[in-house]
């Protein structure tokens, strides 16, 4: 048991669109939430939410990408809440350029976010996870991972992140934690591009896009003991858009 007694997440993104709902929905479920954005502001003001509705919540302005982020933060959620049983990785950017438009520096800023900061938290965090109860890891990825996209940085960087987290179970073998991940269709959250969302609402059988909580939803139920039998998967969440979805 942790510092109070709970369990702790660690929930990275959580001043965006799905992290805010994530936090939200595992306060709900009994976790104390640590919320990790680079916008300090957000991440205190979904802290704040929190706290207001009696959950233990704790916020941190990092940037996930920075060489000495996982350690720092590791220490800062130890002080503060304790030992970590799960580790949320939410944070992403999206950069919408393409073959010709993409330089390395833009290719690498994406890599980093949205998959080799994920690896550095697991790192960091592997020794709290497998010494809780049950840990969990959960990692966001997109429905682009699964079989490309128009913007290559982002889709090859969720892909990296898919099989990061079936990668990883050799890690955690034998232990109790799981990693699992979430791979979302279009959602709207500030990330969306609202034109484009309304041409895939008419594309996706349930006739809707995707609402955060749709997605946290799931992550609910992937972060709670009775998922324990679900261990290195990926779970496209899309109103079944995959089904009929072409990108032209
Ligand atoms: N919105 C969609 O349609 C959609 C679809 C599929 C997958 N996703 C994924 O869902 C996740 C959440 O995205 P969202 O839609 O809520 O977008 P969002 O932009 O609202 O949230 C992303 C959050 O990550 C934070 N962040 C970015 N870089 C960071 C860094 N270096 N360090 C710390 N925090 C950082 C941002 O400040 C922001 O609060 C992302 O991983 C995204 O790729 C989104």
């Amino acid at each position: 048991m942790t510092r109070f007694g709970q369990q702790v997440a660690v929930v990275t993104g959580a001043g965006g669109g799905l992290g805010a709902i994530t936090a939200s929905i595992l306060g709900d479920l009994g976790l104390a939430v640590a919320c990790v954005d680079i916008d300090e502001v957000a991440a205190k003001r979904t802290a704040t939410e929190l706290n207001d509705r009696g959950v233990t919540s704790t916020a941190y302005g990092v940037d996930i990408t920075s060489e000495s982020a996982a350690g720092a933060l590791s220490e800062a959620v130890h002080a503060d809440l304790g030992q970590v049983s799960h580790l949320v990785n939410i944070a992403g950017i999206l950069r919408r350029t393409h073959l010709a438009d993409t330089d390395a520096a833009s290719w690498r800023q994406v890599m980093d976010v949205n998959v080799t900061a994920p690896f550095l938290l697991t790192q960091a965090f592997a020794d709290d996870l497998k010494s809780a109860e049950y840990g969990r890891v959960i990692n966001c990825a997109s429905f682009a991972g699964t079989r490309g996209y128009e913007y290559p940085a982002y889709a090859a960087s969720k892909a990296a992140l898919i099989n990061l987290t079936s990668s990883l179970l050799f890690d955690f073998w034998g232990t109790a934690v799981t990693v699992n991940a979430v791979a979302p269709g279009a959602m709207v959250t500030p990330m969306l591009d609202h034109a484009a969302a309304q041409r895939m609402a008419e594309k996706t059988p349930t006739g809707r896009i995707l609402e955060p909580d749709d997605v946290a939803a799931v992550i609910g139920f992937l972060a709670g003991r009775s998922s324990r039998g679900v261990n290195g998967t990926t779970t496209v969440i899309d109103g079944g858009a995959s089904l009929l979805f072409s990108y032209r």
